[in-house]
């Protein structure tokens, strides 16, 4: 019984007898463990004249790691390796744990082989006919904001709107102020929609020390209990809530608070977008999640509000107290009727604004005064370390609010104290820039003590607000986690 097997052993190493298994497009493979030996793996690949063959490490790489040999030869006897030959190529892995390499494979059959590879190294192989399969995202997910223990995350941005189409005189007609999101996936979009799964763990899991691929950080988070902690997806949907497009939004629940997470979004199981960072805040934080309001399509962020009705996670539409919704929508259509009396589209009051540009400008701004963000002060226990003495540590725009003191919106109250994360003043001054003179919508100089106390001022913009971006760190938030005013 023994014979068959020596008989293997010793033969010479012929492609037609040691091929594997083939390679389907689009259908990433994983080997891992014992998928590695020392004789070589190989796998025959589809026939394409533009043919992508993308690796993906899904460990940390062992001493001798997996090595990657295509060939596209048309000599059948040829097997790709480390001895390379005519129509031979390494895929060689970047910094990142990836690899890809494009060849013609047209009028052979390729054949892909694995060399080395211990039991503690994993890979993952995709072929495709376009961009590698394992292609990292170049935008990064968005973090809304957090509470002690949950948190509101988006995907990067995708099928990005098309402009609506620009009403005209006479029959302007404007979004209603209660209006509704488009419809998903919008029409114009036949492509099907990429879909994106959350991966997040707290800093300890080292996520961010792995290889860069989505492979390695789903094994890690799933794998390793106290990497992904007891965190859950409590709710998702799909969301727009800027021109860069549509995103997944999570609301994410069971964090454990005053602990900085490393988020990543994987679209499609192969291609990774991240890290983001955030930090939940402590114990104490008082604020509820408000997210998902069709009217505020920005708004996903803690306001000083009691806790939600009936054990809800968060406030969204259905239960936002009407106490709040109604007199903000009032606002906005008593706003609206007032800049309907502008002839628009046909009179214009500006060369680059019109009356649309306007009102959505006047609703982020509403929606910011109407709905105050909370902030907190970074508690002593963040901060082990002491900055370097020369380094200026930017602050964000965070204003106590103790209780008793006359709330920005009276619906509010004045019961509680919070902390308030000031609207950026660049909120402000967008509507001011995109309405009519007329209407009266005017915004503090930003260089006036009122302005920095109303508002978070010098943070997008520079300080007079002249120079656009001009701020520091130009930006209301980074991917890091600091937020320094409400970018509603
Ligand atoms: C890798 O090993 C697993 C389990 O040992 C097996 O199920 C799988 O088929 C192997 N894959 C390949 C490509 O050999
Ligand atoms: C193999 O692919 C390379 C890269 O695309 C190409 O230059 C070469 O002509 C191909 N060889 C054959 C035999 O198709
Ligand atoms: C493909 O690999 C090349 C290096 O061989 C690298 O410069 C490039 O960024 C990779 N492309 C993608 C989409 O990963
Ligand atoms: C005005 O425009 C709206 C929406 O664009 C349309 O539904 C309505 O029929 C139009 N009214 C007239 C009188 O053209
Ligand atoms: C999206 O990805 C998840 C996880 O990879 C998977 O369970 C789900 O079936 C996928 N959904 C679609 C529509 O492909
Ligand atoms: C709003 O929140 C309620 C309570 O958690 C939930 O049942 C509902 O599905 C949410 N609606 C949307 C559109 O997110
Ligand atoms: C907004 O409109 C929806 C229906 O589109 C309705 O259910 C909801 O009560 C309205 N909200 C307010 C605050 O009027
Ligand atoms: C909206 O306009 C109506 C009628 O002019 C007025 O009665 C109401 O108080 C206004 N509401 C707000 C919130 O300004
Ligand atoms: C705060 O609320 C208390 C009690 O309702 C009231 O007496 C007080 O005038 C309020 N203060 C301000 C500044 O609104
Ligand atoms: C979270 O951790 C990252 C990575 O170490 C760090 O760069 C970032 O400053 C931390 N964020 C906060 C808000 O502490």
């Amino acid at each position: 019984m023994l014979w068959p097997l020596v008989c293997l052993f010793f033969l010479p190493l012929t492609r037609s007898q040691s091929i594997h298994s083939s390679l389907s497009l689009n259908a990433p493979l994983s080997l891992s463990g014992n998928n590695f030996s020392s004789t070589p793996l190989l796998f025959s690949l589809p026939s394409s004249s533009q043919l992508t063959v993308s690796i993906a490490l899904c460990t940390s790489p062992s001493n001798t790691p997996p090595r990657v040999f295509v060939s596209n030869s048309s000599d059948s006897q040829v097997t790709p390796g480390p001895n390379g030959g005519p129509d031979v190529f390494e895929v060689i892995l970047g910094s990142l744990g990836l690899g890809n390499l494009t060849l013609d494979a047209g009028d052979t059959t390729g054949v892909l082989a694995v060399y080395g590879g211990t039991t503690s190294d994993s890979l993952e192989i995709g072929v495709s006919q376009g961009a590698p399969l394992h292609a990292p995202l170049a935008k990064l997910p968005f973090f809304g904001d957090s509470t002690a223990n949950e948190a509101l995350l988006f995907s990067p941005p995708f099928f990005p709107p098309a402009p609506p189409p620009e009403p005209t005189y006479p029959n302007y007609t404007l979004p209603l102020a209660n209006t509704t999101l488009p419809p998903f996936p919008p029409p114009s979009e036949s492509a099907s929609s990429p879909n994106f799964t959350l991966f997040l763990a707290p800093l300890d899991a080292g996520l961010a020390s792995l290889p860069q691929t989505a492979c390695a950080v789903r094994t890690r988070v799933k794998g390793d209990a106290s990497a992904a902690q007891s965190a859950q997806v409590l709710a998702e949907q799909m969301w727009l809530r800027d021109d860069a497009g549509w995103r997944r939004e999570w609301l994410v629940g069971r964090l454990s608070p005053l602990t900085n997470y490393s988020v990543y979004a994987i679209q499609d199981s192969t291609r990774l977008s991240g890290p983001i960072y955030f930090t939940t805040k402590s114990a104490s934080f008082s604020c509820q999640l408000v997210h998902a309001l069709p009217y505020c399509p920005r708004t996903a962020y803690a306001v000083p509000l009691p806790e939600p009705p009936d054990s809800a996670p968060a406030y969204n539409a259905s239960n936002l107290p009407d106490t709040l919704a109604t007199p903000l929508l009032a606002y906005l259509s008593n706003f609206t009727a007032s800049l309907l009396t502008v002839a628009c589209g046909r009179d214009h009051y500006s060369p680059l604004q019109t009356c649309a540009d306007c009102q959505e400008a006047y609703r982020h701004w509403l929606c910011a005064v109407s709905l105050p963000r909370c902030g907190e002060f970074p508690s002593s226990t963040q901060q082990p370390q002491q900055p370097p003495p020369q380094q200026q540590v930017l602050l964000p725009a965070l204003l106590p609010q103790p209780s008793g003191t006359a709330p920005r919106n009276a619906v509010l109250g004045n019961s509680t104290s919070y902390t308030a994360l000031l609207p950026c003043i660049e909120t402000c001054n967008a509507a001011d820039r995109a309405c009519p003179i007329f209407l009266g919508f005017r915004c503090p100089s930003g260089d006036k003590p009122t302005a920095q106390s109303s508002y978070g001022v010098g943070y997008i913009d520079s300080m007079d607000g002249d120079v656009r971006g001009g701020g520091v760190p130009g930006a209301a938030q980074d991917r890091w986690g600091n937020v320094y005013c409400n970018g509603n």
